[in-house]
């Protein structure tokens, strides 16, 4: 699932952000919304999108339940990128090649949850992402990727 939000202008000097969404995160709004709320993902990217355009930044977004089409695509963009937001889903405590490639992408990233994590089952506390991400944002819901795209934006600009 692609998303083309909003009309910011893109140029060589606009800093661009990767957001990520992995299995399962294309049903939110209807999925389990005791727990991950009735936002769907679209209004999330929207928000995000919004959220990056007033720091000056451009937002690429991609969802996928499949690990290989979400690597595939980090692999494809990551060249143009100065970082990287990722909510894995189910793959966060699963995927060894997930973490390889956020690992090899070399861009600064931020992993993001909807949920608490650690309130919730024990095999999701843990997290093959989070030793090679520079922080990690969770449990407040679609304001997570808000937190997350500030702090992300904030840095690469700290950088520079
Ligand atoms: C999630 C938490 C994961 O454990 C779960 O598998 C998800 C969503 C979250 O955003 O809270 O799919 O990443």
């Amino acid at each position: 699932m692609h998303f083309r939000v909003g009309l910011t202008r893109y140029n060589a000097r606009t800093m661009r952000i990767l957001l990520i969404n992995g299995p399962n995160l294309n049903t939110l709004g209807t999925r389990e919304t005791d727990i991950y709320g009735t936002s769907t993902l679209v209004e999330i990217v929207r928000a995000v999108t919004d959220r990056a355009a007033g720091l000056g930044a451009d937002v690429r977004a991609f969802q996928a339940n499949g690990e290989g089409e979400l690597i595939d695509w980090l692999q494809r963009e990551r060249k143009d990128a100065q970082g990287l937001i990722i909510n894995a889903g189910a793959f966060t405590h699963t995927s060894v090649a997930l973490r390889d490639a956020v690992a090899d992408c070399a861009l600064p990233a931020v992993e993001v949850h909807l949920s608490n994590v650690w309130k919730r089952e024990t095999f999701r506390h843990e997290s093959l992402l989070s030793p090679v991400v520079r922080g990690v944002v969770a449990g407040f819901g679609p304001h997570s990727y808000l937190l997350a795209v500030e702090a992300l934006v904030g840095m690469v600009k700290g950088t520079e």
